[in-house]
């Protein structure tokens, strides 16, 4: 390693074959690795500055590219992406492109892509009855937006990421998490997008501050009690393998309580709390009922604050969000855009592409341009207007 090394912030950590066996992983690459016992020092170290480089594990992690040092290659998928729209561009325009040289090449050869994706290869609308298919395929120019946002964001944002913040306890704490159930929505962002929430949570609110976790597949709760001891946080979740995990790592930092949120939140919770975080469902039923019990939860005065991840583009009626936060009286304060990451796994992805291909849209490039690997959400702070 030539150059000061740091850890990847796209670092996630899962079982292996057996419950002995710890894969480490660079989301964004793909690329994994065996963890050994002393693993997890020898990343914190890395993390404080003081590891042994010449160490061969270290090494290896370093091909594994969970450790980084800025010179490594773009993630193979980056350079099929190139290829694929260089082939594209040329067969409307005749024009030879040689490979991008850098980032800068790749977003303008994504834009031109874009503008003649629109022109020439736009699937159509799904014409037969609309309740055997989603919102995607009945208006599947948000599929392309979609893509296009994505894989936008991850060329800006993520691709040449240099963040040396990710904190390896945090990673160490989740990693033998229950695994992601559908039936109750889930899908859990990575390790550094619930730090990055956290912080910011933890930086725009009081100490001794009241804070609501609406569903927390997230870990955001205990990220919250990790991070910091002046705030009083409470959980309500549904999924009673997550609320035994949470119980088991609470140390009575926090209170965690397994309810379901459909039947609102208990007469107890209502008008207590400074704030309240969610990622809630993408269904518009389940949107309302989650965002009702954050308006019901938090104290009726203008300092109380929600923060809120989602990505309108995927709801199933954006338009319907909102008007829904308009009518709980929920404005929006503050938005970041493409703040939080969730693996872009298969399931999803083959989803897609039989959508796109149904819908007669080519499959080059479209199967490399949904090679990203994360789907983005927004983060909203919102307040509360009072009467
Ligand atoms: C709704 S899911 C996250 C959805 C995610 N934003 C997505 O991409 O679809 C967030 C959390 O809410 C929990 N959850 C789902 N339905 C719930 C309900 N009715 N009451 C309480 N928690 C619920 C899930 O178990 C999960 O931990």
């Amino acid at each position: 390693m030539s150059k000061v090394p740091r850890l990847s912030p796209h670092l996630d950590a899962r079982f292996g074959n057996t419950t002995q066996e710890v894969l480490l992983i660079n989301l964004a690459f793909g690329t994994r690795i065996l963890a050994q016992e002393d693993s997890w020092d020898k990343l914190q170290a890395l993390q404080n500055g003081d590891a042994d480089l010449s160490d061969k594990w270290l090494e290896r992690a370093h091909r594994a590219r969970l450790v980084l040092t800025g010179e490594e290659d773009w993630p193979d998928f980056v350079h099929r992406m190139d290829l694929s729209m260089r082939e594209y561009i040329s067969s409307h325009t005749g024009e030879v492109l040689e490979a991008a040289a850098d980032r800068e090449e790749l977003l303008n050869r994504l834009a031109r892509t874009e503008k003649l994706y629109r022109e020439h290869s736009m699937p159509q609308p799904y014409q037969g009855p609309a309740e055997h298919v989603g919102p995607l395929m009945t208006k599947p120019v948000r599929l392309v937006d979609f893509i296009f946002d994505h894989c936008r964001a991850f060329l800006e944002h993520d691709l040449e990421d240099q963040s040396e913040d990710l904190d390896v306890h945090l990673v160490k704490l989740f990693f033998d998490r229950p695994a992601l159930k559908l039936r109750y929505e889930q899908q859990f962002c990575i390790p550094r997008t619930t730090q990055l929430r956290a912080r910011r949570i933890i930086d725009a609110l009081k100490p001794g501050s009241r804070v609501l976790v609406l569903g927390d597949d997230d870990l955001v709760g205990l990220a919250l009690v990790e991070m910091t001891d002046t705030l009083q946080v409470d959980i309500l979740e549904l999924d009673a393998d997550l609320v035994a995990f949470l119980k088991e790592r609470s140390n009575n930092r926090f209170t965690i309580l397994e309810h379901n949120l459909r039947h609102g939140v208990p007469d107890s919770m209502k008008d207590k709390y400074d704030a309240v975080t969610t990622d809630p469902p993408y269904a518009d039923d389940g949107m309302r009922f989650f965002l009702e019990c954050a308006k019901t939860s938090l104290k009726k005065n203008d300092e109380s604050r929600l923060f809120l991840s989602t990505f309108p583009g995927l709801l199933e009626s954006p338009e319907k969000f909102w008007s829904d936060l308009d009518e709980l009286g929920l404005h929006i304060l503050q938005q970041q855009n493409h703040f939080s990451r969730y693996v872009y796994n298969n399931m999803y992805r083959v989803q897609h592409l039989a959508a796109f291909r149904h819908l007669g849209s080519p499959i080059n490039p479209t199967t490399d341009l949904i090679g990203f690997p994360f789907l983005y959400a927004h983060f909203f702070e919102c307040g509360l207007k009072v009467d």
